[in-house]
């Protein structure tokens, strides 16, 4: 099918221009002024409404197996939630099982992911050491994998110790890959936890006590310190804290790579959300744990002073029911929450609209930058000849408010009900499809790809 969208203020991160794009089969092909059209082609009018690059989440977590159950959104209904909220290509996990290869454990999770209606790709996570992982991550290299995720919190599973994690860092940066860290000190908040719950402190209240955001900088610190001596490019996943901020702004004028992404909940939540019931706490119940109000200030700046380039919503929703096993010991409440279907309007409206963040700005946090630092750009991320046509037709003045009876995602909270909202991406075409036709979902869609990253 050959689309043509006319009138287009199209907005890229670097630049707003005024123009019409030519789109066939999966590409854009023409961008420009005057472009021909014939009575086959489809025509979508894009007058007063923004043309983006569609949205790239790069860290979500669809059909995670944990100790609660699955998280509650599949690849299909994660997905479709994506494309609500005008992403279009998301990056999700392999965590293999203990013993289990990279790259069978990479397999089975492409599988698990067939039905998903957005593009995806995975962050490969070795758990422990074994002399064949070296080999593993280069043949996942092969395979179109081009970053590995590693947790320094949950020891007592899928987390590293600094003897692996350094061991992974030098063989990630040998195969000129990037090494995604997710930083908190895992024995410390293990201790802590303990130590809350047998002195009688179990209610969720205790998770961001145990979880304090000077753990998550000595972390950060320590992670960037190793990334250094192993010179391994490293991109920090949903930093929290303003003192985690500090180690990152100073490694980046260090001319050291080191990269940040930060979630709209801890731009836009804070830890009063802990005050209260179980069932009104547990939704908020997420690691790194909501921080203080003064953080979000700080994130906002690092956003502008371009320290953190990326906006990944670390979506992991739980029912309640789920986060019911911890009602009597917060350690077992399942750990996070969903948002993937907000990320993108979140940022626009409380972002671009409160004047934090610029039109370009906004596309970059939400498209370009993940594109570019995960190996898939100009394929993603932007809109230009020869690009996919992942494009998103926003329009700024439709208001709504979030709720969970209007949700998309598959979950009985939603950590951002009552925000208010302005815009919406109203028509989503994914590799020239157009899958979200003024708000509504079309049926019969092909489904989402594999991407394979350079
Ligand atoms: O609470 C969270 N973030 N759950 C998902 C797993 C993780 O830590 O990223
Ligand atoms: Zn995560």
């Amino acid at each position: 099918m050959n689309i043509i969208i006319q009138n287009a203020t199209l907005i890229t991160s670097t630049q707003i221009l005024t123009s019409n794009i030519r789109i066939e089969g999966e590409k854009i092909v023409e961008i420009g002024l005057h472009i021909p059209f014939s009575n086959t082609d489809t025509i979508i009018d894009a007058t007063g409404k923004y043309v983006i690059p569609g949205g790239i989440d790069p860290h979500v977590h669809l059909h995670l197996s944990t100790g609660a159950g699955y998280s509650s959104d599949d690849f299909y209904s994660g997905s479709v939630a994506a494309l609500y909220g005008g992403t279009t290509s998301i990056i999700d996990f392999v965590t293999p099982h203990k013993g289990q290869s990279l790259v069978e454990a990479l397999e089975d999770r492409k599988k698990e992911a067939e039905n998903a209606l957005s593009d995806y790709s995975f962050h490969v996570s070795p758990i422990d050491w074994h002399e064949n992982i070296e080999r593993e991550i280069s043949i996942c290299k092969e395979l179109g994998i081009t970053s590995f995720k590693v947790y320094l919190a949950y020891l007592q599973s899928i987390g590293l110790d600094s003897e692996v994690f350094a061991n992974v860092l030098k063989s990630v940066a040998k195969i000129g890959g990037m090494v995604t860290i997710h930083c908190e000190m895992g024995k410390e908040i293990d201790d802590l936890r303990d130590r809350y719950f047998t002195e009688n402190k179990t209610t969720p209240l205790y998770h961001p006590l145990s979880r304090p955001a000077k753990l998550e900088a000595d972390a950060v610190q320590m992670a960037i310190e190793m990334a250094a001596e192993a010179d391994c490019p490293i991109y920090i996943v949903h930093v929290s804290s303003s003192e985690s901020l500090l180690h990152i702004q100073k490694a980046q004028t260090n001319g050291q790579k080191v990269y940040g992404e930060t979630c709209p909940q801890y731009l836009l939540l804070d830890d009063s959300k802990y005050q209260g019931t179980f069932t009104q706490t547990a939704p908020f119940v997420m690691s790194p744990p909501l921080r203080k109000k003064s953080d979000q200030g700080a994130l906002w700046q690092a956003i502008q002073k371009g320290n953190i380039q990326t906006i990944g919503t670390d979506h992991c929703p739980f029912m309640m029911a789920q986060k019911e096993l911890g009602i009597d010991d917060f350690r077992k409440i399942a750990n996070g929450a969903g948002g993937i279907e907000h990320r993108l309007e979140l940022l626009f409206t409380y972002g671009v609209l409160e004047n934090k963040i610029t039109l370009s700005q906004w596309v970059n946090l939400c498209s370009t930058h993940a594109a570019k630092t995960f190996g898939m750009y100009p394929r993603k991320g932007n809109i230009e000849i020869g690009s996919d046509a992942d494009v998103v037709i926003w329009n700024p003045e439709i208001e709504r408010i979030i709720s969970v009876q209007t949700q998309h995602q598959n979950c009985d909270s939603n950590i951002f009900e009552g925000f208010q909202i302005k815009g919406l991406a109203e028509t989503v075409i994914r590799r020239g499809e157009i899958l979200i036709e003024k708000g509504i979902l079309n049926k019969s869609l092909s489904k989402g790809h594999f991407l394979v990253r350079k």
